[in-house]
C-alpha cells in the first residue's frame, strides 16, 4: 500500500482518483492547490504525487520544481488538460515521471501510477545501497568542445577572476562551477550556492548579507548571509538571469566593494570571496530588453565560459551513455547493460532538450523499469516520453489527404519498416512481434518494395 497525493483544483477529478486508488489498495490524500499539497507533504509520508498542471495560486510547474527540490525521491505524474509538447518537455526536464491527458483514462492512470511507484521504491532501494543520489558526477566527454572546456576550466581555476558560465538547461553549468572551485587554491574553503531565481525579492537581502536578531518579524536570531558563509571560498550565483533589477543593484554594490552590512546591523563586514555566476538565458538579449544591468554583466563576465548543449557535441553520447549505465546499474548485476544498435540510433537522433540531466534521468529510469540486458528500441521509445508524444501529435499529418486504402497501405508500410528496424531486420522476430507469419511478412516486404539493406 502506498500514499498517493492528488493535487487538482477540480473536485470531480479528486474524487474519482481517490476512488480509483483506494480500490487499488492505496491511501489517497487530496489537495485543491499547491499550498495545501505542501502541508500534506510535510506531515504525511507521501510516495507519489498526481499533479494538475493548471492550478490556482502556485502553478503546477512551480509545485513540481519545489517537490523535486525538497523531496527528490517522490515521483510526480502530471495531469494536463492541454497536453502539448511544451508542457511535456518542461515537466520531463524538471523530472516528472510521466504525464496523463484529460479526460483521464482509468487503465492508463493505474498503469502509470503503478510504474511510478515501482520506480520510486527501486530508486530508494538503489540509493540506500549505493548512495548514488549524493555522489557527484565527473565531467564526461572527449569531443573538441569538451577538450576546450577542460582547458578553460584549468586556466580559470588558477586565478580569482570572476566567471560567467552560460549554457542551456542541464548542460552541466553547476558541475563546471564546482570543478573550477575544486581545482583552485580555494578548494579547502567553502563552495556556497545561491539560486537567484528561487528567492523572493523581500528575502534576497537577508539571504545575501544575513541579518541581526530582530531585524524583521521572523528574524529570531542572527543569521549569516551567503557572502559571509563563502568567506575564503567560492560563491556560486546560479540563474542570475532571473534576478530582479532591485537585487541586481544590491549584488553589484557588494561585488564592487566586497563589503556590506547585515540587515538590521551597523557593523561593516568585509569578505574574501570568489564569484562564479551562471545563467541559461541569453544575457545580451536581456540587457537589450532592459531586464539585466549592463554594468553588472561586465562585472560578472570577466571570463565567459560557454557549456555546449548535448546536441552540439552528440559525438560524446556513447561515452555519456556508458558512464551513466555503470552509475545506474542494479547492484545484483555485475555488468552494466547496453543499448542495442538501433536503440542507440534513436538516442543519437533525439534532440535532448533537457541535455545531460534528461539523459541521466532517462538512463536511471531505463535501468529501473526494464529487465532487458540489451535495451531495445521499444524500451527507449516507451521511456522517452517526449519522443512518444511528438510522434502522436504528428501521427495523422501524413494521412490527411489520402483515401482509406492509400492511408492503410502507407501505415502498413511504415509499421513494417519500424518493426523490422526494431528487430535488427530479423524476419522471424519481426513477424512474431507483428503477429503474422514470416512468409506473409516476406510477401508484404515485396508488395511494398521495402529494401531491407537500406535499414541496416
Ligand atoms: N559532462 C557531464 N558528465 C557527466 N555528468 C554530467 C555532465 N554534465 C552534467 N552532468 C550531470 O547532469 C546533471 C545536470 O547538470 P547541472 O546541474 O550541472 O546542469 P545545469 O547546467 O546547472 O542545469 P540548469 O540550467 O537546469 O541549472 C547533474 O546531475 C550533473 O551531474
Ligand atoms: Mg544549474
Amino acid at each position: 500500500m502506498s500514499n498517493i497525493l492528488v493535487i487538482d483544483d477540480e473536485q470531480g477529478i479528486r474524487t474519482v482518483l481517490k476512488d480509483v486508488f483506494e480500490d487499488e489498495g492505496h491511501q489517497a490524500f487530496l489537495a485543491e492547490d499547491g499550498f495545501k499539497g505542501f502541508r500534506i507533504l510535510e506531515t504525511d509520508s507521501i510516495d507519489l504525487v498526481i499533479l494538475d498542471i493548471w492550478l490556482p495560486n502556485m502553478g503546477g510547474i512551480d509545485v513540481l520544481k519545489r517537490i523535486k527540490e525538497e523531496y527528490p525521491d517522490i515521483e510526480v505524474i502530471i495531469i494536463s488538460g492541454h497536453a502539448n509538447i511544451k508542457v511535456a518537455v518542461d515537466a520531463v526536464k524538471l523530472g516528472a515521471f510521466d504525464f496523463l491527458e484529460k479526460p483521464l483514462s482509468l487503465d492508463k492512470t493505474i498503469t502509470v501510477a503503478e510504474n511510478a511507484l515501482k520506480m520510486e521504491t527501486l530508486k530508494k532501494e538503489n540509493r540506500s545501497l549505493k548512495q548514488t543520489l549524493f555522489m557527484e558526477d565527473r565531467i564526461v566527454g572527449s569531443s573538441k568542445e569538451m577538450t576546450d572546456l577542460y582547458n578553460l576550466i584549468e586556466q580559470s581555476s588558477q586565478s580569482d577572476a570572476r566567471i560567467l558560465i552560460m549554457g542551456d538547461n542541464g548542460t552541466g553549468k553547476e558541475l563546471v562551477a564546482r570543478e573550477i572551485h575544486r581545482r583552485g587554491k580555494r578548494a579547502a574553503g567553502p563552495f556556497i550556492e545561491l539560486n537567484c531565481a528561487a528567492i523572493p525579492d523581500t528575502l534576497i537581502e537577508s539571504e545575501l548579507f544575513g541579518h541581526e536578531k530582530g531585524a524583521f518579524t521572523d528574524a529570531l536570531g542572527r543569521r549569516k548571509g551567503k557572502f559571509e558563509l563563502a568567506h575564503k571560498g567560492t560563491l556560486f550565483l546560479d540563474e542570475i538571469g532571473d534576478m530582479s533589477l532591485t537585487t541586481q543593484a544590491k549584488v553589484l554594490r557588494v561585488i564592487q566593494e566586497l563589503k556590506f552590512e547585515r540587515v538590521g546591523g551597523e557593523e561593516s563586514i568585509e569578505v574574501d570571496v570568489r564569484i562564479i555566476a551562471a545563467t541559461n538565458k541569453d544575457i545580451e538579449k536581456e540587457i537589450e530588453e532592459r531586464r539585466f544591468r549592463e554594468d553588472l554583466y561586465f562585472r560578472l563576465n570577466v571570463i565567459p565560459i560557454y557549456v555546449p548543449s548535448l546536441r552540439e557535441r552528440i559525438e560524446d553520447l556513447d561515452e555519456l551513455v556508458q558512464y551513466f549505465m555503470v552509475r545506474f546499474k542494479r547492484t545484483a548485476d555485475n555488468d552494466p547493460r547496453t543499448f542495442s544498435r538501433s536503440a542507440m540510433d534513436i538516442l543519437r537522433g533525439y534532440s535532448w532538450p533537457g541535455n545531460i540531466r534528461e539523459l541521466k534521468n532517462f538512463i536511471e529510469r531505463v535501468n529501473i523499469m526494464s529487465e532487458e540486458k540489451v535495451i531495445s528500441p521499444q524500451t527507449v521509445r516507451l521511456n522517452l516520453r517526449i519522443l512518444k508524444s511528438s510522434e502522436s501529435d504528428e501521427f495523422y499529418k501524413p494521412f490527411t489527404n489520402m483515401k482509406l486504402n492509400e492511408a492503410r497501405d502507407k501505415f502498413e508500410r511504415e509499421m513494417l519498416i519500424l518493426k523490422l528496424a526494431d528487430n535488427d531486420n530479423n524476419i522471424s522476430r519481426a513477424s512474431e512481434s507483428l503477429g503474422i507469419t514470416p512468409s506473409s511478412l516476406h510477401n508484404k516486404i515485396r508488395k511494398f518494395g521495402i529494401k531491407i539493406n537500406r535499414l541496416i
